[in-house]
């Protein structure tokens, strides 16, 4: 059984669809835990589903290595397999991530290299893209620059919505979040062979 820590930073919709996978007895990994770097709405999903939640906000520290090594502590308590960003909003430091690699992953609503950043469906709609995705990839010490382990492309819609576009691809992160941590959880996704 794999176990898994999630941070988030927003509503956490793609939380909810992980621990709505993990509620099968036959799903092979499980939700110890979920952070946050703020009071974000989506630790709601948490407490519904009985997890352990904590939040650690940098603004309580005078750097963010500081910020970084309580997060690392709450989130060592429960020695996940496996950290899963799901909407976390902060650029992490080397320190936390170098202690983790390649066990962090990362959601990001763009097909990778394209469009990295906070803004990924804006970018996308405001250069005119005709194609998007979503990527799943480990998180290593740049901004969304880490090893790609999954991806899936769709249409961009023409005249469509920042909004609704971002809703249309977090349907296909739903999908891919669940099937890729099941794939990691069995060993058909080896995180140390596509780190290498
Ligand atoms: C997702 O699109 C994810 O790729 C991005 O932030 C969004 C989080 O959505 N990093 P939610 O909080 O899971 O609804």
């Amino acid at each position: 059984m794999l176990s898994i820590v999630v941070l988030i930073s927003g509503t956490g919709s793609n939380l909810k669809a992980l621990l709505e996978a993990c509620d099968n007895p036959l799903y092979p990994a499980k939700v110890l835990a979920v952070g946050a770097d703020r009071a974000a709405e989506g630790l709601e999903h948490a407490e519904l589903f009985d997890k352990t939640t904590f939040v650690v906000q940098p603004e309580s520290f005078d750097s963010k290595d500081e910020w970084a090594k309580v997060l690392a502590s709450n989130i060592d308590i429960h020695q996940p397999d496996l950290i899963v960003l799901a909407g976390f909003m902060r650029v992490l430091p080397k320190s936390f991530v170098d202690r983790y690699y390649p066990r962090i992953i990362n959601l990001h609503p763009s097909l990778l290299p394209k469009f990295p950043g906070a803004h990924a469906v804006r970018d996308a709609l405001a250069a005119g893209a005709d194609e998007t995705g979503s990527t799943i990839h480990i998180v290593d010490a740049g901004v969304d620059t880490g090893p790609i382990i999954a991806q899936q492309s769709m249409a961009i819609a023409p005249g469509i919505g920042e909004h609704e576009l971002h809703e249309q691809i977090k349907k296909i992160e739903k999908q891919q979040l669940v099937k890729t941590i099941e794939s990691i959880a069995n060993g058909e996704i080896k995180l140390e062979e596509i780190a290498a």
